[in-house]
């Protein structure tokens, strides 16, 4: 019964974005890109054409994956050399819509996957308060008392998860060999790691704990708890924390010294994860947080946590630093640390890397500095920079590691000119890249 619904809702889904799959992909390929391509233009133009419908198409009716797919396309993006900007970034424009379960299906669910449901539960409200990208999360209140918050995960969720990533992998292998000769494979494992394991909510529960007894020393910082003895692998049972809303917090409600205040919170919270902890909350989607009037900032969704190593850590340490000292000089001897190098091993050429810099760079040039409307400029100016040398770049290697760190950063970049927080950027980095 269950599977039959999703998959008539997934069809009445796909029938309704159908017609944004075919706009966007008419329209991707530019002569820009084109002009990328690594065999004749016109032959493989029509060839690229059908292949970014085709994974349009996968990502439309996937559905309950689209979140996962976003997130693919997104990381995509990030990887230099890889896809030009302007297809990658068809692959996270699109906007997640939420499939309908109902009720019943999802009281089913957490039924057959809590035996001892009525032990546990006083009351549930089986209409979610909030979509979740492989579930649903519902408000319930534990026999204790205790007032929580339950994400479940949608019925079948791992078959269709598991059945779309081999169809998308399939689709965007295809299409990143039309640009670059580089090695699509170990990417691919990292981006599809990291979204298998977010079908194990015992997973998550696991990073939260971590995470919680990490910051158990900052205030500033809230985690919810895991309720452990409801919990499983598709049922995530914490206490319920709430907070302002991404949305409200970043209107004018808020006098702009509490914008700056959460937008600082949230860079310590980015610095330490990446260089003490190196244990990066990787998913910085600006949904994932909420906001308390005394400072403090809430943060949810542990489904993604990377791993940070050591070197690595450092390298990223080592680089903020050369950065903000403007020694740009340094950085491909950084680079060359961590396996980020041309494919022939030598140092990757200063002249590719400056440019980046100087755009990043104004962040950090002054004592303080605004996040803001100017933003879209300097990313339109990445874009921009995507293209160019665009040879040089498909010779460069990644370690794959970067993936996930880098999907942090900017997402962080990205709520930081959200909040248009004031700060000092500059030594909060130095506070925690400084060695010793
Ligand atoms: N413990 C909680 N208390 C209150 N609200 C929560 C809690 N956990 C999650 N939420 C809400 O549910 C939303 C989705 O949960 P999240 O863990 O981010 O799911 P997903 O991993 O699918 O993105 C969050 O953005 C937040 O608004
Ligand atoms: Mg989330």
């Amino acid at each position: 019964m269950a599977s039959d619904e999703l998959i008539t809702s997934a069809a009445r889904r796909f029938l309704k974005l159908g017609g944004l799959a075919g706009r966007v992909g008419a329209s991707v390929v530019t002569n820009q890109a084109i002009g990328l391509m690594r065999s004749e233009p016109e032959q493989v133009a029509r060839r690229t054409e059908n292949l970014v419908r085709n994974a349009l198409r996968i990502v439309e009716t996937l559905g309950e994956l689209k979140g996962a797919a976003m997130k693919v396309g997104q990381m995509l993006s990030l990887h230099e050399g890889l896809l030009p900007p302007e297809v990658a970034e068809v692959l996270r424009s699109l906007q997640k819509e939420a499939p309908r379960v109902p009720e019943e299906v999802m009281e089913f669910e957490v039924r057959g996957d809590l035996e001892n449901f009525d032990e546990l539960f006083e009351s549930f409200d089986f209409s979610a308060f909030a979509a979740a990208s492989i579930g649903q999360v519902h408000r319930a209140r534990l026999r204790d008392g205790r007032e929580v918050a339950v994400k479940v995960k949608y019925p079948l969720i791992d078959e269709i998860v598991t059945a779309d990533l081999k169809n998308l992998k399939t689709l965007l292998k295809r299409l990143v060999a039309l640009f670059t000769d580089a090695d699509f494979e170990p990417i691919w494992e990292e981006v599809r790691d990291g979204l298998m394991a977010e079908l194990d909510y015992l997973h998550e529960a696991e990073n939260i704990r971590r995470m919680a007894a990490l910051h158990a020393e900052v205030p500033e910082i809230v985690i919810p708890q895991v309720v452990d003895e409801a919990t499983t692998r598709n049922v995530l049972t914490m206490e319920f924390v709430d907070g302002i809303s991404p949305s409200e917090a970043c209107s004018d409600r808020y006098p702009s010294e509490l914008r700056d205040r959460w937008g600082t919170v949230l860079s310590e919270f980015q610095m330490r994860g990446i260089i003490e902890h190196r244990l990066v909350h990787a998913d910085p989607n600006m949904a994932n947080f909420a906001f308390r009037e005394d400072g403090r900032v809430v943060v949810y969704d542990f489904g993604c946590v990377k791993e940070v190593p050591p070197e690595l850590a450092r390298a990223y340490a080592d680089a903020f630093v050369a950065v903000i000292e403007e020694r740009v000089t340094d950085l491909p001897r950084i680079f060359a640390g961590i396996g980020l190098a041309m494919r022939d091993g030598s140092l990757i050429d200063v002249e590719l890397i400056e440019p980046y810099i100087d755009v990043i760079g104004e962040v950090f040039r002054e004592s303080s500095y605004t996040f803001g409307d100017d933003n879209q400029e300097i990313y339109n100016e990445i874009i921009r920079l995507g293209f160019q040398d665009w040879d040089a770049k498909t010779d460069m290697q990644f370690p794959e590691d970067v993936i996930f760190i880098n999907r942090s950063l900017s997402g962080h970049f990205g709520n930081l000119s959200r909040l248009r927080a004031t700060g000092s950027w500059r030594d909060i980095v130095l506070k925690y890249a400084r060695p010793g």
